[in-house]
Formats: C-alpha cells, structure tokens, sequence
C-alpha cells in the first residue's frame, strides 16, 4: 500500500463541468457593471488563461509518472480536464471581446507567450511547478474573494458572472492538486516560496499590461477619472483585493497546505444556487 500523497479532503470531489456560456453580447459592452476599469480588469486576466492554464497543465502532467497515490493520480486527471475546459471557454471569451472591441490579442498575449517559452527553455522541471503552486494559490485566494459573501458579481452581466463564479468554484476544487504533486515530488519550500514572489511580480505585470492595452484602446488611458475608480475597484472597502492579504501570505508559512484553510462551505453555497 502506497503513502498518501492527497490531502484533498475526501468529500471534494474534482467534478467535470462543460459550460457552454454565450457570452457575445456581454463581451460588445462593459459588462462588470458598466465599471470601464473593472471590466478591463477583469478581462485582462482573462487574456492570461490559456497560456497560463496550458503551462500549469504541462507542468503537472510532467511527474505523472513519480506519484503512486491512485487518488492523486485520479485528481491530476481532474485536474486537466477542469483546466482544459478552462482554457477552451476563455480562449472563445478571449477571441469574441478582441473582435468586438478591436483589441489586439496577439499584442495582449505577446509577453506572456514569450515568457512561457524562456521558461520551457530555461527553468527546470521542478521550478516550473513550483510556480503552478504559487499561481494556483492566487487563484485560490481570488476564487474565495469571488465567491464570498460580498457579492463581487453584483450588478455583472449575468452570463458573465456565471462564467467567473464557475471558474472560481473549479479553482478551489483542485486548489491543492498541483501542490500535492510538488509535495510528493520533493519539491522544497525555499523554492515554494520564491516561485511565490516571482509569479507574483509577473502576474501583476501581465494584467496591467493587459489593462493598460485595453483601456488605450478605449481611449482613457489617460483619463484620471477611470485609474480612481480603479483604484477603488481594487483597494476599496468592496475592493477585489480587500481581505485578500492573509490568505495570500498563509502561503509562507512553514506548515502552509492549501486545505488548512476550510473553504468547502462557498463549494456547497454555490451548488446550492444552482439547483435553484
Ligand atoms: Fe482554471
Ligand atoms: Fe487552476
């Protein structure tokens, strides 16, 4: 009998989901609540998936072969098949706004896609999926922001704000897959942590080149008005960033997991409202 490698709790299942969503005519106007930064904000993170989604795929699938545990095994398939379906929805969401709005994708994923291939290149195996951990804890953590009781979707176009909640619900289904993976393989903390800092600075770079794209195209990037609202869209009392500190610096801490930090409650809440 194999060691335990999973340490998902046994009643999460990694369920298979194949939304459809028709998000065209959301994608013509601002849809986050007529909140132009918002919008961009969010759509900008969007233009990150599939290339984001498609690397933290490859660099699970990598150990494939070094985890015995069948239940981890078993949720890196999971996992796969929610990131691919990820990948997919917001390829179309990605490639409906750049054609409805004139902006570029090439442009918008330019340094993304150069950076994933420097990466591939240049950073072995093992340091690729410590970033993985470290974005899917991002993830994680805005996931649990989007699904909290402060509804961050309020007043969104509804297809959208199913699109980000069903996204949400997923990434804190596999939060720990990834994680376990790089466990399980041996993968250090030092290397956890740095990974942590880097995605960090890189992630933040990368939306706000997408923001910053987006809203020249608009034509505001220079218009004050727009970056306070913003700012107030990000730091703010309802801020997407408010409350999201802690949980992002758990990450440091020695003993951290991602399910030391019970969040199956927002899991159940939101199948819940589905059924009704
Ligand atoms: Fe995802
Ligand atoms: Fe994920």
């Amino acid at each position: 009998m194999s060691q335990p490698q999973s340490f998902t709790p046994e009643n999460v299942p990694i369920t298979k989901r194949n939304p459809q969503l028709d998000l065209a005519e959301a994608l013509k106007g601002d849809w986050m609540n007529n909140h132009q930064f918002a919008t961009a904000w969010f759509n900008a993170m969007s233009i990150t998936f599939p290339l984001g989604e498609q690397f933290f795929i490859n660099s699970v699938r990598h150990y494939r072969d070094r985890i015995t545990d069948p239940k981890l095994k078993q949720e890196m398939k999971d996992f796969y098949s929610q990131e691919a379906v990820h990948l997919r929805e917001h390829q179309r969401y990605n490639e409906l706004l750049c054609a409805q709005r004139g902006y570029d994708l090439e442009e918008l994923e330019k340094p993304l896609r150069k950076r994933m291939a420097w990466v591939k290149k240049n950073i072995p195996p093992r340091d690729q999926l410590a970033g993985t951990v470290a974005v899917e804890h991002m993830t994680a953590v805005l996931a649990e922001r989007a699904l909290g009781t402060a509804d961050l979707f309020k007043g969104a176009h509804p297809a959208m704000a199913k699109l980000w909640k069903w996204h949400a619900v997923e990434e804190m289904e596999h939060k720990a897959v990834a994680f376990d993976v790089y466990r399980a393989i041996g993968g250090t903390e030092k290397m956890r942590r740095a990974a942590m800092r880097r995605s960090t600075f890189f992630l933040t770079w990368d939306i706000l080149h997408g923001v910053r794209h987006i809203l020249r195209r608009d034509g505001v990037l220079w218009n004050l008005k727009v970056w306070a609202s913003g700012f107030v869209f990000l730091f703010g009392k309802q801020g997407v960033l408010r409350g999201t500190w802690q949980p992002y610096k758990d990450f440091f801490a020695e003993d951290f997991h991602p399910w030391a930090h019970d969040t199956q409650e927002l899991i159940e809440n939101w199948e819940m409202q589905q059924q009704s």
